[in-house]
């Protein structure tokens, strides 16, 4: 079976990206990816390609490249059903914030909305797709909707995690380390439609790095490798901390473990604590599915992954109030970076919401810049924790188009996110527009201690 049109569901930072890189590599297949938010889709529709929605290196490029050739942006969710022999679903599954497992289970109703949707329109037989991380066995659950809610016509479910890291999803896309394809391995219409995906994705990804494997396997995977990989965030993170007492640097403990090829370099930057929208959901997600088993012992073992993050980002927040002599109520303080990571426009989960929040318990006032997040998404995303009213966020917060700005007469800075701009700053200027003293908390090791001394700050490191 050949795919001809592809329609992807969700418009977001696993949509967009993953369907743009799609589009560009298949000229002869069609690829409309619809949400139901119009102003992103307009976005995405933007003439000039530097307005689209998602910032990523590289990605206004592909947008240009394939938009209007193949690549489609609409709200039209049921004619791009209706016309797809493929349809992915790439919907938000975020925490579920109310009623059972609440704070833990994924909210799965977003995709549940989405195969209604797909069961009512669909007048032909359909591959779907499942690329949000979703919770092991849902496919279950959207087979089930989709068989018992249909038109007659046959639904192949298939999960095809995205494994992408934003702010180099371009990159990761095009080369990914593997895709993995999980699909009905005993049947032929499930192998048949396994085919159809492999084929899409050989358009640029050798057989060898293209898995497949059965539909939990392949669900349990996606939980299983940001687990991992967040695990080891936390262990570093965990060791920086003793660091800070004996006199080790957790950089140089990086370093030397990292050399060990078991152990491997990637992964061990010490930092304020990982964010994104995925790590902390997947993680609940299995300590919500282990707990559910009776696995006690497992869920408790990857829930202290959460736990210590969320006592690196408070450490991180207490230190600097401990250092500026046990008050920061009324002082100007500086948080460079409120993105999750450097290079993304995405704030979910992000370490500097909470440190910003502690920070504002504590009534500092708040000066904040990131060269990719407005003052409208970062007074949400404060509005959102429900510590305190809108009133009082916007009364205590104030954001810059500039980190010079953002540093003069501040009685701290933080830097919350590693962008390249902030290492290339002019820190004698910034020092000299600072109070003093001035001190200089990095939460991501981007600085050098030995300079940032020599021009006179009070200098504070993560892990060191
Ligand atoms: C992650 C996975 O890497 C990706 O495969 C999956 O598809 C989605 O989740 P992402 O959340 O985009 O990707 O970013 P990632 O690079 O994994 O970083 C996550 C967080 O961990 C960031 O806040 C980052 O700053 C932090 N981090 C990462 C560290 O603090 N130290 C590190 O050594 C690595
Ligand atoms: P992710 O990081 O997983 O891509 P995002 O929140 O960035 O998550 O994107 C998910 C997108 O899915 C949002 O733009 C949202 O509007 C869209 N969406 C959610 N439910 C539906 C639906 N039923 N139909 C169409 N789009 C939907």
């Amino acid at each position: 079976m050949k795919i001809k049109n592809i329609c992807c569901i969700g418009a977001g930072y696993v949509g967009g990206p993953t369907m743009a890189i799609i589009a560009q590599k298949s000229p002869e297949i069609t690829v409309t990816v619809v949400d139901i938010n119009e102003k992103r889709i307009a976005a995405w529709n933007d003439e000039d390609v530097n307005n689209i929605p998602i910032y990523e290196p590289g990605l206004a490029d592909v947008v240009a490249e394939a938009r209007g050739r193949n690549l489609f942006f609409s709200t039209d969710v049921d004619k791009a059903i209706d016309e797809a022999d493929m349809i992915f679903i790439s919907v938000n599954t975020p925490t579920k914030t109310y009623g059972i497992g609440k704070g833990m289970a994924a909210d799965l109703k977003y995709i549940e909305l989405c195969a209604r949707q797909i069961a009512r329109v669909a007048k032909t037989d359909k591959i779907v797709v499942e690329k949000s991380t979703l919770p092991v066995r849902t496919a279950e659950a959207l087979k089930n909707i989709l068989d018992n809610t249909g038109n007659g016509v046959n639904f192949q479910i298939l999960s095809n995690p995205e494994f992408l890291a934003e702010g180099t999803a371009v990159s990761d896309l095009h080369k990914p380390d593997r895709v993995l394809i999980g699909g009905d391995l005993d049947t032929d219409e499930g192998k048949e439609a396994i085919q159809a995906l492999v084929d899409v994705y050989a358009h640029w990804v050798t057989k060898d790095n293209i898995l497949t494997t059965n539909v939990w396997s392949s669900e349990l995977s996606k939980l299983t490798a940001n687990a991992f990989l967040a695990q080891r965030v936390s262990s570093i993170n965990a060791l920086s901390e003793l660091c800070e007492q004996t006199g080790a640097d957790i950089k140089e403990v990086a370093k030397a473990i990292g050399m060990d090829s078991r152990i491997g370099p990637k992964f061990l930057q010490a930092s304020v604590g990982f964010g994104g929208s995925c790590f902390q959901k997947d993680i609940l997600n299995l300590v919500y599915i282990a707990k559910s088993f009776g696995l006690n012992e497992v869920a408790d073992y990857w829930e202290q992954v959460i736990i210590m993050n969320d006592h690196q980002k408070r450490r991180f927040a207490a230190k600097m109030v401990k250092t500026l002599y046990n008050t920061v109520s009324g002082k100007k303080i500086a948080l460079l970076g409120w993105a999750f990571k450097k290079d993304t426009n995405d704030t979910r989960e992000s370490a500097a919401i909470y440190v910003a929040d502690y920070l504002l318990i504590e009534q500092a006032e708040l000066v904040i810049y990131d060269p990719k997040v407005n003052k409208e998404q970062i007074l949400a995303d404060l509005d959102c924790l429900g510590t305190r009213s809108e009133e009082e966020n916007r009364a205590n917060i104030t954001v810059v188009n500039n980190a010079m700005d953002a540093a003069n007469d501040a009685h701290a800075i933080a830097i919350m996110t590693e962008w390249d701009e902030f290492k290339a700053l002019d820190w004698e200027q910034v020092y000299n527009d600072m109070l003093k003293p001035a001190f200089l908390f990095d939460g991501r090791r981007l600085l050098d201690r030995h300079e940032l001394e020599a021009i006179g700050f009070e200098f504070y490191a993560i892990g060191s």
